[in-house]
């Protein structure tokens, strides 16, 4: 699916979601010290006593605020207070919401200060979004982890577009595979995504039938200026809104 600017708005307190309809929302994780007082009072015991595992107070704010916001957007679908939410995990990790019946799905991306979730009905959703840094992206580090098409264009872009291509690539493919719910134990080199900078953004063969590939969307999304991002979400013509927390 092609890149193109979003508009994002402020979100109102209550939402409805249903057919194609996916919700992107952005959030900053440096809140002020109010508003992190009211995310962390809706966490449960489990999630403070993850947080406090964090060496420093900043990265053990940014967990509070991930996991609170993640708390604060799904009860505007759900209409039930924040704190009274309950998560199970599947065998990967993935958060999941615990004996829903509504098929709400969602997924949690978080990169410095920058946080994106995205809310589907019935579709399976991932997103990832990635500080984008020229120190990281390479070809070197493109072979541990990409496609060997994926390797092949990427060593094909000219130097100026090599970080941008490399984290097109790593957003997508990260995105998708948090759509599967697998994490890394799903091989990254058996499926491949485009990845030239303005080209379409699309996954381009998985190692399942031949026909799964047509069922993806991949969207580029900007949520901050600096940083990279990408949906996935198992749908071929999703409708999407873009959310801001505030
Ligand atoms: C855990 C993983 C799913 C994402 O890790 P990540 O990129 O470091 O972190 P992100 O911020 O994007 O996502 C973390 C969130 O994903 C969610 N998550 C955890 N396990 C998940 C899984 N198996 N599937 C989908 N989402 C998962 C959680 O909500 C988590 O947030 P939390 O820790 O605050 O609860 C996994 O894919 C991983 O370890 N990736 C490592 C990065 C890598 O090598 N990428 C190669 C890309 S080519």
């Amino acid at each position: 699916m092609n890149a193109r600017r979003e508009t994002w708005r402020p979100a109102p307190s209550n939402l409805r979601l249903c057919g194609d309809e996916v919700h992107v929302w952005r959030a900053r994780l440096d809140c002020d010290a109010s508003t992190l007082e009211v995310l962390r009072a809706a966490l449960s015991e489990e999630e403070s006593g993850r947080a406090t595992r964090f060496r420093f107070e900043r990265d053990r704010a940014r967990f509070a605020a991930a996991r609170g916001l993640l708390r604060d957007i799904l009860s505007r679908y759900l209409q039930r207070p924040a704190s009274l939410i309950q998560f199970t995990y599947n065998e990967y990790g993935r958060p999941e919401l615990s004996g829903d019946e509504s098929g709400l799905r969602f997924n949690v991306s978080h990169s410095g200060g920058a946080a994106l979730y995205a809310c589907a009905r019935g579709h399976a959703v991932g997103v990832d979004v990635e500080l984008l840094r020229d120190d990281f992206a390479s070809v070197e580090v493109a072979g541990r982890f990409f496609s060997a098409a994926e390797i092949r264009d990427l060593g094909s872009l000219p130097p100026h577009l090599l970080t941008r291509g490399f984290f097109n690539c790593w957003t997508r493919k990260e995105a998708y595979i948090k759509a599967l719910g697998e994490g890394l134990s799903h091989p990254l080199d058996c499926f491949s995504v485009s990845l030239s900078p303005g080209k379409p953004a699309r996954l381009l063969n998985t190692d399942r039938d031949p026909s799964e590939a047509a069922a993806w969307s991949i969207l580029d999304v900007q949520p901050f200026e600096g940083y990279a991002a990408a949906l996935a979400v198992r749908n071929s013509s999703p409708r999407l809104s873009f959310w801001d927390w505030r």
